[in-house]
C-alpha cells in the first residue's frame, strides 16, 4: 500500500518507549502511514506516554489540550485527525482519558499496540472511541512486523524483556507493563542480525528488569542474560553491547563474569540503588541492604576494574528521616557514580507507598539539590579522569560545528571530535583532550 497518510508520534519517558514508538511506526506503515515531525500535518497523532512520575503523566494531558486545538483547526479546514494515546498512561488510566479529553479516539496500552492499525480502522468505521489495554507481552512480540531492511542508525535499542515482578512499593511498572516476560533467544537474535545488517554497530538490550532475563534458548532451555549476550556477541558487525535497566538482586555471577570475559560488552552499568538507608530500602521492597549493594559493586569492579557505574536515587520517600537521607549521600560518596538520575518521590495511585504520609515538598527539593550536587561532582571527576586517555568511540551523528561528529565512549559519555562524516557508524580511537560536565572532546589518534 502506498503511504498517503501521515502519522506524528510523540514519545515520553524511557528508552523502551522509544523502541515501542519505532515499532508503532512500523506497524502503521502497511496501513498507509508515513511519519511526520509536524503534528499540524498529521492525520494521526500518537502520544506514547509515561506514567512513572506524576509530572510525566500530567504532561500528556497538557499536550492533549494543545492537540485538541490542532484537531479543531484541521476539522475547520475539512481534515480529520485521529488521536491515539499509547503507553503506560493509557494502561493505567484507560477510559479515564477518553472521559477527560474529548479529542481522544483511541487508548492503547503497551501490550496492545501491535494491532493499533486495525483499531484505528475500526474506530473510523464505527465512530467508536476504543480502549484496548489487554495483556500479555508474548502476543504482542509475536505479532509485530520484522524490522525493515533500511539503513539504521549506528546505535539501536532492542527490547529483550518486559514487565516486572518485583513490586517496589513506589513503582507503577508492574501494573502498567505487567508481569515479567522474556522474549525467546531466536527472535532476539534474528532482530539483532537484521539490525547489524542495516548498519547498527551498538545494541542496547532493554528490559524493565533486564538482568532477570530468562528467555527460552535455542536448546529449549531458559537462558540467562549473560548467555544471550555471549550469543549476540558472535554476530559480525555488532561491535558493542549494553543492557539496561538492572536490579541488584539479579546481578548473577555469570553476568558479572561477562563484564570480564566479553570484549563487546561495554564497561558501563546502570544499577539503581534508590536509597542508602536499610529501613527505606526495606520499605521500598527492594530486597537488598545498602551493604549488599556496596559489596556487589566491589565484585563487579573486581571483574571489570574500569567499569563506569550509574544509578537511580529517590529522595523523600515516605518517612525518610534526615539521618536516612544522609545515608543516601554516604552511599553516593562511597561508590562514586559516573552518572546518576535522581528524583523526588512522586506518589503513584495504586502503589503501596502512595497512601503513606508524605514528606513536605520543600524538604524533597532540598534533598534533591544536595544529591544532585554530589552526583555532579562525581560525574565531573569521572570525566576529568578521562582526559589524556585514548578510547574507542562509536561515531553516531554530526555535531553542531562543521566537520564535527558526536560519538559515544565505552562509558556512555558523548564525545565530540573533528571527523569526516563518512566515519558515522565507525568505532575509531580518540585521544581525549578536554571535558565538560556532560561530554568529552578529543582528536583521532593516528594509527601506528
Ligand atoms: N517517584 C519517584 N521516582 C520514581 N521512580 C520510579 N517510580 C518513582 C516514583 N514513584 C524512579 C526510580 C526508578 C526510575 C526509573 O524512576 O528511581 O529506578
Ligand atoms: Fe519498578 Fe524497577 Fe522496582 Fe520493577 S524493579 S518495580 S521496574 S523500580
Amino acid at each position: 500500500m502506498t503511504a498517503n497518510k501521515k502519522v506524528h508520534i510523540k514519545t515520553f519517558g524511557c528508552q523502551m518507549n522509544v523502541y515501542d514508538s519505532e515499532r508503532i511506526a512500523e506497524t502503521l506503515a502497511p496501513h498507509g502511514y508515513c511519519e511526520t515531525e509536524r503534528s499540524e500535518d498529521a492525520d494521526l497523532i500518537v502520544l506514547n506516554t509515561c506514567h512513572i512520575r506524576e509530572k510525566a503523566a500530567e504532561k500528556v494531558y497538557s499536550d492533549l489540550g494543545r492537540i485538541r486545538t490542532i484537531k479543531e483547526a484541521r476539522r475547520a479546514a475539512g481534515q480529520d485527525t485521529i488521536v491515539a494515546v499509547a503507553g503506560c498512561v493509557a494502561q493505567a488510566e484507560g477510559a479515564e482519558i477518553t472521559r477527560r479529553e474529548a479529542s481522544v479516539d483511541l487508548v492503547v496500552g503497551p501490550q496492545s499496540y501491535h494491532h493499533i492499525g486495525d483499531l484505528i480502522a475500526r474506530s473510523q468505521r464505527t465512530g467508536e472511541r476504543l480502549v484496548e489495554t489487554e495483556f500479555p507481552s508474548a502476543t504482542k512480540f509475536a505479532a509485530l512486523p520484522g524490522r525493515p531492511s533500511t539503513k539504521a542508525a549506528a546505535a539501536a535499542f532492542l527490547t529483550v524483556q518486559e514487565g516486572c515482578d518485583k513490586f517496589c512499593s513506589f513503582c507503577v511498572v508492574p501494573y502498567t507493563r505487567g508481569a515479567e516476560y522474556s522474549r525467546p533467544v531466536a527472535d532476539i537474535e534474528a532482530e539483532a542480525r537484521k539490525l547489524a545488517g542495516n548498519g547498527v554497530r551498538e545494541l542496547t538490550l532493554l528490559g524493565q528488569n533486564v538482568n532477570a532475563y530468562h528467555g527460552v534458548g535455542t536448546d529449549g532451555r531458559d537462558w540467562s542474560l549473560a548467555r544471550l549476550i555471549s550469543r549476540l556477541s558472535q554476530i559480525d558487525g555488532l561491535e558493542r553491547l549494553r543492557y539496561t535497566t538492572s536490579h541488584p538482586r539479579d546481578m548473577s555471577p555469570d553476568l558479572i563474569a561477562a563484564h570480564r570475559d566479553e570484549p563487546k560488552l561495554m564497561p558501563f552499568l546502570h544499577l539503581p540503588v534508590q536509597s542508602g538507608a536499610d529501613r527505606i530500602l526495606a520499605a521500598m521492597n527492594r530486597k537488598h541492604t545498602c551493604q549488599e549493594y556496596v559489596t556487589l559493586v566491589a565484585r563487579i569492579r573486581a571483574a571489570r576494574p574500569d567499569i563506569a557505574l550509574s544509578t537511580d536515587i529517590i529522595v523523600g520517600y515516605p518517612g525518610e528521616t534526615d539521618e536516612e537521607f544522609e545515608r543516601t549521600l554516604t552511599v553516593l560518596e562511597d561508590v562514586g557514580f559516573a552518572q546518576a538520575y535522581s528524583f523526588k518521590y512522586s506518589p503513584r495511585p495504586g502503589t503501596p507507598a502512595a497512601d503513606k504520609p508524605q514528606i513536605p515538598e520543600a524538604i524533597k527539593e532540598e534533598r534533591l539539590r544536595r544529591v544532585q550536587a554530589v552526583v555532579a561532582r562525581h560525574q565531573a571527576a569521572f570525566n576529568e579522569s578521562c582526559v589524556g586517555r585514548r578510547m574507542p568511540v562509536l561515531f553516531e551523528k554530526p555535531g553542531r560545528r562543521t566537520g564535527q561528529l558526536i560519538g559515544r565512549s565505552p562509558y556512555l559519555q558523548s564525545v565530540h571530535a573533528q571527523v569526516a562524516e563518512s566515519s558515522i557508524g565507525s568505532v575509531l580511537n580518540v585521544e581525549i583532550l578536554a571535558c565538560g560536565p556532560n561530554s568529552l572532546a578529543g582528536t583521532l589518534t593516528v594509527a601506528a
